[in-house]
């Protein structure tokens, strides 16, 4: 109800006016008796994937919090875990401005934000500083001016930094918004990037003496044989997780409406079936043997349940939280 209220002012404003105004507020006042707005106490539904124990199996997707600024009033909120970043090696400003675009009448968004970020040595101060006690994973990507050739280095140069202070890393090869990023989720290119990823992985964990689950964040614009082809790679490389998916090109769903047409992912209730489709898919080929995290137009616990039939073992919302507010974590926790 509170949010209700709430979103009718935020809506006034652009997306990422109201993005900004949103995640500036709960890191302001988390700690204060404003807090009461967005804290929720929630019960506990433990779950372990990827070797690590979460607290529910809800966490709050790549891209809202970017810069690790606001952990603990998300933490507060209820979420199992929180996904920060995509974090870049260097600071970088991302596309021009409007580059975000609610579809009302979808419950949609496109954006086109092109990983804006305050760098990855940024990232790790707010991460270093936070008190949140559930899992926080870090989210990493390539500077938009560092060749796709080169990309697997800045990968390299951020899973180091982040590596001591991240719950689980996630590798995220799907934003559409980075010229070439797409592209490593093919074939050799791939198998380069998983190949060199692992083995960093296992040079921190001797270095930290403590092992830092990797995950591998796709898109859903695959075709049935490329999802097969990357479940193949993410075993032959024992990779930790997958997350399924990151935003679609595809417009059929909000053709016509207002928004639709600008450039950019597309999130929120149009891209929920087809995200399910392919947790289902990557579960066929995958089974107990490679965790599935599930994301894509979750909007209900109905649609969360969906997920995990379909296979994902946790799952995150973005979108919906926008439309629904901390009460739709609640819904989902407590049914769960
Ligand atoms: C404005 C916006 C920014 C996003 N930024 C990122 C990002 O930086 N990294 C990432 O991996 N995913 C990013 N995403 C994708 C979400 O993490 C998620 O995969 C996608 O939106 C599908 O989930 P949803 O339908 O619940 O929003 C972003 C999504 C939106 C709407």
């Amino acid at each position: 109800m509170l949010y209700r209220i709430a979103r009718t002012g935020l809506f006034q404003f652009s997306a990422e006016t109201a993005h900004e105004f949103a995640v500036n507020n709960i890191r302001r006042l988390h700690g204060t008796p404003l807090d009461l707005f967005y804290r929720q106490n929630l019960p506990t539904r433990s779950v372990e994937v990827m070797g690590l124990t979460f607290k529910n199996p809800v966490g709050l997707a790549a891209g809202m919090d970017k810069n690790g600024e606001a952990i603990d009033g998300f933490g507060a909120i209820g979420f199992g875990f929180l996904e920060v970043g995509t974090v870049t090696p260097r600071p970088q400003p991302g596309n021009d401005k409007p580059r975000c675009f609610r579809i009302l009448e979808a419950e949609g968004i496109v954006n086109r934000m092109g990983f804006n970020n305050e760098g990855v040595d940024q990232l790790v101060e707010n991460v270093k500083k936070a008190k949140y006690d559930g899992i926080i994973g870090i989210n990493i990507g390539k500077n938009k001016d560092t060749p796709i050739e080169k990309g697997t280095e800045d990968y390299l140069i951020c899973m180091e930094k982040v590596y001591p202070h991240a719950g689980y890393i996630a590798a995220n090869i799907s934003s559409p918004n980075t010229p070439g990023l797409r592209t490593l989720q093919y074939g050799e290119a791939l198998d380069e990037l998983l190949a060199a990823l692992k083995q960093k992985q296992l040079e921190l964990e001797k270095q930290h003496n403590k092992y830092v689950p990797l995950a591998l964040k796709i898109a859903p614009d695959l075709s049935d044989d490329e999802l097969v082809q990357i479940c193949d790679s993410l075993k032959k490389h024992k990779i930790d997780g997958v997350i399924a998916t990151n935003t679609t090109l595809d417009r059929t769903l909000v053709e016509g409406m207002k928004n639709a047409s600008e450039t950019g992912g597309l999130s929120g209730k149009p891209l929920q079936s087809r995200s399910t489709e392919v947790v289902r898919q990557l579960y066929q080929q995958l089974g107990e043997e490679i965790p599935i995290i599930g994301v894509g137009g979750i909007d209900s616990y109905i649609a969360a349940k969906e997920k995990m039939q379909a296979g994902a073992k946790l799952v995150q919302v973005y979108s919906g939280f926008i439309y629904r507010g901390p009460e739709l974590i609640k819904e989902i926790v407590k049914n769960i």
